[in-house]
């Protein structure tokens, strides 16, 4: 087991990296962040020194490591868009860690996904599948931590399906509906990569809820819980895409894309894994499912519009 003093997060004031970032500062943890926003979206009072994630300065990233036990890395992108494109995302994910390397950090806690593999088809899957092998052949020892759909406060993915089914009299079901979720609670997420931080092993971990749903039953156990009728419509993923892009146009944003449906749809957001977490989506809803879904959270001005 590791001793640990002070460690680097990226995206401490962005979403699993905040929680990761708190259970850290409970430890009593030194912690640093590295990324793009501004101090005025620091949630932690100025306990968190932030340094830009800028992987065009590879030296000053190496410096902004310098000291750290560990570093949690929880960078990566949700689709290609301009100059985002999910090459560069894995580029620049390899151009982290090899400053990590280079500023001695004793070991690296990765934010992955389940069923994360560079031969799958699908490009999210592939980077990051492409991202494990990179962190894996570096030579800092590492845990690979993969979740399924992260859920609680913050969350985007949840809460744009909450707002849609909250906004609209109808909700497309992508095909049979049938395909598999278990989702995992962010808190338990954190916990999961804090305790990884401590073992000394590398070692990858599938991190799951302890609730397993069917697509179609997780919707309407949100639409449920939020006191909402909704219709659910079975739709093929192209109709269905369709009815996404014109909300899109509406709320001006990318709300879903053909990849994530088809990942969505392939099982991918599940695992045979062990809970990794005690906290069901089911009890978390029934004391938070009244603040999901008051409004949109846009992706493209959340993590699209920035520097890169
Ligand atoms: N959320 C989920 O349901 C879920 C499910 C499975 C796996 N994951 C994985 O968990 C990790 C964290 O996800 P999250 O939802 O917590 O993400 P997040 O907090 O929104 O972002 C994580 C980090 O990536 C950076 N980032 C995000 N989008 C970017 C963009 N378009 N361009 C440049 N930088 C960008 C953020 O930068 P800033 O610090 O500047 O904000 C932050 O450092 C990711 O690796 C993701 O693949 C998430």
């Amino acid at each position: 087991m590791h001793d640990l003093a002070s460690a680097v997060v990226t995206g401490a004031f962005s979403y699993t990296g905040k929680y990761i970032a708190q259970r850290l500062l409970d430890r009593g943890v030194t912690v640093k962040t590295l990324t793009a926003r501004p101090v005025s979206q620091d949630p932690f009072g100025g306990r968190v020194e932030a340094a830009p994630l800028d992987f065009s300065d590879l030296d000053a990233l190496r410096r902004s490591m310098e000291g750290a036990d560990v570093l949690f890395n929880t960078y990566w992108v949700r689709f290609g868009r301009g100059r985002t494109t999910f090459d560069r995302a894995v580029a620049n994910s390899q151009a982290l860690f090899e400053a990590a390397e280079k500023a001695g950090v004793g070991r690296i806690v990765h934010v992955s996904i389940t069923n994360a593999s560079a031969k799958s088809e699908l490009p999210y899957f592939r980077g990051k599948g492409r991202v494990e092998d990179a962190l894996k052949g570096c030579g800092v020892p590492y845990a690979i931590v993969r979740p399924t759909l992260v859920f609680g406060v913050d969350d985007v993915l949840l809460n744009n399906m909450a707002w849609a089914l909250r906004r609209f009299p109808i909700f497309p079901i992508f095909g049979s509906g049938n395909y598999p979720v278990r989702p995992v609670f962010v808190e338990d997420l954190a916990a999961l990569a804090v305790d990884a931080a401590l073992q000394s092993e590398s070692a990858v971990t599938d991190a799951v809820g302890p609730e397993t749903f069917e697509f179609e039953s997780l919707m309407r156990l949100l639409a449920a819980s939020m006191g909402v009728r909704s219709a659910f419509v079975h739709t093929s993923p192209s109709l269905g895409l369709g009815l996404t892009k014109l909300i899109g146009l509406l709320v001006r944003d990318v709300v879903l894309i053909r990849d994530e449906v088809d990942g969505l749809m392939a099982g991918l957001l599940t695992s045979c894994a062990p809970p990794s977490g005690a906290t069901k989506l089911s009890a978390w809803l029934q004391d938070n499912a009244a603040g999901l879904g008051r409004s949109y959270v846009p992706e493209l001005r959340r993590n699209y519009r920035r520097p890169d």
